[in-house]
This record gives C-alpha cells, structure tokens and sequence, in this order.
C-alpha cells in the first residue's frame, strides 16, 4: 500500500499540472481579441502562470520577512505577534490588489482560522504533507480550477529556520510563556505550534486568473 501511496501521490499532482482542463470559449476569444493581446496556448499560459505565481509568492514571501524580522528586532516576538495579526494580511491583500491575482498563505494547522484550507486546497496540502513525510521534494503545482477560466498556483511554506519556532515551535522548550499567552489571547483556536525546523507549515495558494495571465502580454 505505502509503494502503491508512493507512486500514486506524485502522479496525482503531476497529472494536476497537465493541460488537460479546457479555458472556456468565452475567456480564450475575450482575452485574445484585440491588437495587443498576443495569442498564446493553454501550456503557454500555464507555463507563464507557473512563472508569474512563483514570482509573486516570492515577492510576498519577501515583504512578510522583511516586515517580521524587523518587528522581532524591534520589539521581540511577543511585540512582532501584534505585527502578524494586525498587518499580515493587508500586505498580502496589497499584492494581490497590485497583481489581480487572489494571494493567500493556507495551512491545516492554521494559527489564523481564515487561513484554514478550502476544499480546493486541501488535498494539495494533503499531498505536500505526504510528500514532506516520506522524504519526497515538494515542487510548486498548478491546476485549472472554476471551469478551467483560473489557475490555482500553489507552493510549500517550510519551517525553514529557528527564528520560526519563538511563534511556531513547543511551548514552552520555543515559545516563551509570555508570548504563549498573548497567542492564545490573540487566538483562542491556535493549531500553529509544535512545529521543527524542515517541517511543512502550510503553502503559498494564488487564483490566477487565464484573462490576467495572456493580458500581460
Ligand atoms: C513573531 C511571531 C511569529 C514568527 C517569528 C513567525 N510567525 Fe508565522 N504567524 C504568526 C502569527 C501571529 C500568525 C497569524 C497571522 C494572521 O492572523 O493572519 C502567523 C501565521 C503564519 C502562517 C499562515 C497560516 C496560519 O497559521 O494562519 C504561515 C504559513 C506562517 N505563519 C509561517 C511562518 C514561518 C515559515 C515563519 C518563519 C520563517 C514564521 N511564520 C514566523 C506569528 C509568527
């Protein structure tokens, strides 16, 4: 059964990134008319989304660190939580403003409950966690979702170092108590803890819509 898992799991999220969804008649003849709009095919769209949905992840991944590490800097990490619950979420909200794309971090064991996945997500983050579990890398996806009209680009957030267990690691051994209790008081539901270095926290999930994608040509 574990060899069958382990053959079946990547060809799930193979198969996933596979150009077999159609972009509806509607979508494909609008963001194609006009002089400007240059014609590009489903893998073209699919392989620039690919690129696209890495750079802004990249970027939003960058702006949070900076934003964090500073604010741990500045008033250590029970100060910085105030910096993630009140700000974390509009500085994704401006880039995915900036871009037209939905941008959204995403985790079974979310700290924030709107981070919670949504049945699109779920089984990703399933296959991200089997993977992590077994040693196998976890590469960005993408799949056609909503009639084939949006790409849903998605890419493993690891525990990559430390610095993430004064918020996200045991109780206690990594979190100090006085940032413990101002976590539960900031969130009574709290599944972001007990983490290690290398663990998979969650993904980065951006809808990116076909129409946005060729447009940028
Ligand atoms: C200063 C404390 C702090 C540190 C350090 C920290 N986080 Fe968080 N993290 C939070 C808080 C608070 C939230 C909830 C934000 C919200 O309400 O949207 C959060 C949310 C997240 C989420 C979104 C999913 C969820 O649980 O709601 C991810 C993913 C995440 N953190 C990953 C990381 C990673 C990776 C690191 C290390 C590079 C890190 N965090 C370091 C406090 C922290």
């Amino acid at each position: 059964m574990k060899i069958f898992l382990n053959f079946l799991i990547p060809a799930i999220l193979f198969a996933a990134c596979g150009p077999q969804e159609r972009i509806s008649k509607t979508v494909f003849d609008e963001v194609n008319k006009g002089m400007e709009a240059k014609k590009l095919s489903e893998a073209q769209i699919t392989q620039e989304a690919m690129i696209w949905g890495d750079s802004i992840s990249n970027e939003a991944q960058q702006q949070l660190m900076a934003n964090l590490h500073k604010a741990v800097n500045e008033q250590g990490a029970t100060g910085a939580l105030s910096f993630c619950s009140v700000n974390a979420a509009p500085i994704i909200k401006e880039l995915s403003e900036k871009y037209g794309v939905i941008i959204r971090r995403t985790s079974t064991r979310a700290r924030n409950e709107e981070n919670l996945p949504t049945k699109e997500e779920f089984p990703i983050l399933d296959a991200y966690q089997y993977n992590a579990e077994n040693g196998i890398e976890n590469d960005p996806n993408i799949q056609a979702i909503e009639g084939g009209d949006v790409l849903l680009y998605t890419k493993a957030i690891v525990i990559s170092t430390e610095f993430c267990l004064a918020c996200h690691g045991h109780p206690k051994k990594d979190i100090e108590t006085g940032t413990l209790s101002k976590i539960d008081s900031l969130y009574s539901r709290d599944l972001a803890r007990d983490f290690e270095v290398g663990d998979l926290r969650g993904m980065w999930s951006l809808k990116i819509p076909k129409k946005a994608v060729v447009l940028r040509f």
